[in-house]
């Protein structure tokens, strides 16, 4: 098929999500390979977001793609009630790096199912129903994920599930609270308690949250923060659920996120890095004395192609990939080259309010005026209030960046295999747009 074609037949047959389709003229790709990506007339992108941040091994890994041939050769699907090699293998390979007593998985299509399972484990364990959860979160998009979300997406499609009651972030740029860290003695964190007693923890079963918040802004917790929330949960018989999905498998220099803090939840979500994309995939860790419990009752749960054998063939190769590339290593060293180079664009650019991150997880916060930090794009702009996010990601296209620009934050979230020169060359072409984001600051 033409490139041509493959434009007008998505024009015509292809419904993108997240879009409003006629104000779409997307990228015709053809290749993709490491950390690279072609478009139809050959020109080359660096993948500065690892697609929707779930492709950390990179493109087109040779050994993966090996590992889903061999695999589709073998047995392409099994029931999920049926015990099979590369479920099993998985499950075992997978609990060597979950932290704690999470080692029984149960397995499922994506991030948002992963979520939504974790939420009835919770309520079918405390027989409690109320999840607390963040306002600056996604968790997905599925009726139920989209519930539990905190974010712009969930209000046009609500109402919802009912039974998520929000509370405010670790957001330490734009702390809610109006206080500094560490002089705030993690207020933030102490009001998910205030808010568990007024809900009463009789009717609170989780709470919920990113370990590091991804597309809201990229927020990591002060330390301190997750040690807290964990202290709270269980002072309060309320189950911690880590929503792993964006920032676990070496976004954050670590297997998972929460390691950072050697915190241990009672549930983790995850999917995206688990098998980088390659095929679809997600589970939820479950502890032993949630498993405890579940062992003796019905698991009112699961979805035909739940642990597809496919799907765990491909993340059996993907976790080998993490510790044979050393991409952990990596990220954690790509990390402090964003960090120094971050700090100096910081110093020469009036738009750079923030950056932060970890590991390989960063966004730089845009700003229109530094000391009162109002944002260069509001919270939520749609249309012609985005057109600078809009204008920005195009210049950034045709420097041949591709990344994410939500409202004013652009992240640098690379496949973890990225190499410092091409890390460099990236940061320079985001360096150059924000000459232009600078016209628009004070
Ligand atoms: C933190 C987080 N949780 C859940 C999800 C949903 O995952 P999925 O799109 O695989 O359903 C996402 C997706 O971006 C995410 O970032």
């Amino acid at each position: 098929m033409s490139p041509s074609d493959v434009k007008k037949y998505d024009k015509e047959f292809v419904v993108h999500s997240w879009s409003v389709q006629s104000a779409l003229d997307p990228l015709v790709i053809t290749k993709t390979q490491g950390v690279h990506m072609w478009d139809e007339n050959g020109k080359r992108y660096i993948d500065m977001t690892s697609q929707l941040l779930n492709q950390n091994i990179g493109h087109q890994h040779p050994k993966v793609v090996q590992a889903i041939k061999d695999q589709a050769e073998k047995l392409c699907f099994i029931a999920p009630g049926v015990a099979y090699e590369s479920r099993s293998f998985l499950g075992k390979a997978l609990a060597e790096v979950t932290p704690g007593d999470l080692k029984r998985f149960f397995f499922t299509l994506g991030g948002a199912d992963a979520n939504e399972n974790a939420v009835k484990i919770a309520r079918m364990y405390t027989k409690k129903w109320k999840i607390i959860t963040r306002y600056r979160s996604y968790h997905g998009a599925t009726y139920g994920a989209i519930a539990l979300t905190g974010d712009p997406r969930r209000p046009p499609v609500e109402p919802v599930m009912p039974g998520v009651v929000r509370v405010f972030d670790p957001y330490c740029y734009r702390c809610s609270f109006g206080l500094t860290y560490p002089s705030c003695k993690l207020r933030c964190a102490d009001s998910v308690e205030e808010v568990i007693m007024y809900e009463t923890p009789e009717t609170v079963a989780a709470v919920l949250v990113e370990s590091v918040v991804g597309s809201n802004g990229l927020i990591v917790p002060p330390d301190g923060y997750m040690q807290r929330l964990r202290e709270i949960c269980t002072r309060n018989k309320v189950l911690l659920i880590a929503d792993e999905v964006m920032a676990g498998f070496g976004r954050c220099g670590k297997w998972f996120a929460i390691d950072n803090w050697n915190v241990v939840p009672d549930m983790i979500t995850m999917a995206k890095g688990l098998t980088s994309g390659y095929v679809p995939l997600g589970a939820v860790a479950i502890s032993r004395k949630i498993m405890e419990v579940l062992d003796k009752q019905m698991l009112w749960a699961g979805l035909t192609y739940n642990a597809h054998p496919l799907a765990c063939g491909a993340a059996i190769a993907t976790l080998k990939v993490y510790r044979d590339d050393k991409l952990m290593e990596n990220a954690v060293a790509m990390g402090e080259v964003i960090r120094k180079e971050t700090e100096s664009m910081k110093a020469r650019h009036k738009c750079l309010g923030d950056a932060r991150g970890i590991g390989l997880f960063w966004a730089l916060e845009l700003v229109k005026d530094k000391k009162t930090r109002e944002p260069l794009v509001k919270w939520n702009a749609m249309g012609a209030d985005a057109a600078i996010a809009k204008e920005i990601n195009k210049r950034l296209l045709e420097g041949g960046v591709y990344t994410t620009v939500r409202w004013n934050f652009l992240f640098v979230a690379p496949p973890l295999c990225i190499k410092e020169n091409e890390l460099r060359e990236g940061l320079a072409v985001i360096d150059k747009v924000l000459d232009y984001a600078d016209t628009m600051a004070a």
